[in-house]
C-alpha cells in the first residue's frame, strides 16, 4: 500500500506504471469511506491493473462552511478499510495547498445545463467545485477508467460532460448504489442519524420503488403530487425536491416518451441532515 501526499510523487509513480503498460483505475473520494465507496474500489480492482484512490475533502464544493468543517476526516481508518480489499492500492491524500496553492477557488464550467438542474438549484457553485477538483485529479492520475457512484447521479453525468468537453482521455464508469439492509442509500451522513432516524429514512427508497412501479401507468404529474402528499404525512422527513427527469440531460419530464430513459430523484432532510437518492424508472 502506498500513501502519497504530493502530486509530483503521484505523477512519477503513475508515469512509471503507464510505461510498464499497466492500466490505471481511479476512484476519487472525500474519505470517511463506507461500503458504497468500497464497492467502487472493488469494481476498479476487478477491471484495472492498478488502482488509485484519492482521499481529499474538497473545500470548493461545499457551499456551507459548517458542512465543510464537520465533514469527517478518518484517514487511518480509511486506509485500513482499503487494505482489507487489497494491499496494492495507491492512496493519494493531498493537502488543500497541494491541490490549490494559495488560491482556494473554483474554475467556472459550462456543463450544457446539467448544472442548473436539481442539486444545482440548491447547492450554488457546487458543481464548479467538483469539476475543478476532478479535472485536476484526472490530470495527475491520467486514469484509463474512473469510477463514480450512481448515488450522485447528477455528478456522474456532469463528470461525463467534463470529460467530453475537455477532451480528456478517461472512460467514466457509473457504479450501482450500495444500500443499507433497509434500503437507505449508504452515505457518510447516515452516521449522524440516530437509529430511529435511520430506520425512518428508509422511507425515501420505499417511495422511489413505488414511483418505479407506477411509472408508465400514472402520469409524472400524478406521481409527483402523490409523492409530496406522502412526505406531508411523514413529519420526520422534509422533502426538498422530487423530480422525474430524463436520465441523459436531466431535464424534468414534460411528456413521457418511453423511447427515452428516465430516473426519479429525491432530496430530503432528516433534521439537519440532507439525504439524496434516485432510481432508474425504465
Ligand atoms: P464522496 O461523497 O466521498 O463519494 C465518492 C464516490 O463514492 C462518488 O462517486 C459517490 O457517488 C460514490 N458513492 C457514495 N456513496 C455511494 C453509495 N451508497 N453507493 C455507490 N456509490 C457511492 O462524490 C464525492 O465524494 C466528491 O464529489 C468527489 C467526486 C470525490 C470530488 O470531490
Amino acid at each position: 500500500m502506498q500513501i502519497l501526499k504530493e502530486k509530483e510523487a503521484l505523477r512519477k509513480l503513475v508515469r512509471a506504471l503507464k510505461n510498464d503498460r499497466h492500466s490505471i483505475g481511479f476512484v476519487p473520494t472525500m474519505g470517511a469511506l463506507h461500503e458504497g465507496h468500497l464497492s467502487l474500489i472493488e469494481q476498479a480492482l476487478s477491471t484495472c491493473d492498478k488502482v488509485v484512490v484519492s482521499i481529499f475533502v474538497n473545500p470548493t464544493q461545499f457551499n456551507n462552511p459548517e458542512d465543510l468543517q464537520k465533514y469527517p476526516r478518518t484517514l487511518e481508518k480509511d486506509v485500513e478499510l482499503i487494505k482489507q480489499l487489497s494491499d496494492d492500492v495507491i492512496v493519494f491524500s493531498p493537502t488543500a495547498s497541494e491541490m490549490y496553492g494559495d488560491s482556494i477557488s473554483s474554475e467556472e464550467f459550462s456543463f450544457d445545463g446539467l448544472e442548473y438542474q436539481m442539486e444545482g438549484k440548491y447547492r450554488s457553485g457546487h458543481f464548479n467545485g467538483v469539476g475543478t477538483i476532478v479535472k485536476r485529479l484526472f490530470e495527475m492520475v491520467e486514469p484509463d477508467k474512473a469510477f463514480f457512484g450512481e448515488k450522485d447521479y447528477q455528478q456522474l453525468q456532469i463528470i461525463k460532460k467534463l470529460v467530453e468537453k475537455q477532451g480528456l482521455n478517461v472512460e467514466v464508469i457509473g457504479c450501482p448504489i450500495y444500500r443499507e439492509k433497509n434500503g437507505l442509500a449508504r452515505s457518510s451522513r447516515n452516521e449522524r442519524l440516530s437509529a430511529g432516524e435511520r430506520q425512518k429514512a428508509a422511507f425515501i427508497y420505499e417511495i422511489l420503488q413505488k414511483v418505479k412501479e407506477d411509472f408508465g401507468t400514472k402520469s409524472a404529474k400524478e406521481i409527483t403530487t402523490w409523492v409530496s402528499n406522502q412526505f406531508e404525512s411523514q413529519p420526520d422527513l422534509l422533502l426538498e425536491y422530487f423530480e422525474i427527469a430524463n436520465a441523459d440531460n436531466l431535464l424534468s419530464v414534460q411528456e413521457e416518451d418511453m423511447t427515452k430513459k428516465y430516473r426519479a430523484f429525491i432530496a430530503a432532510y432528516s433534521g439537519d441532515i440532507r439525504l439524496i437518492d434516485n432510481i432508474a424508472l425504465n
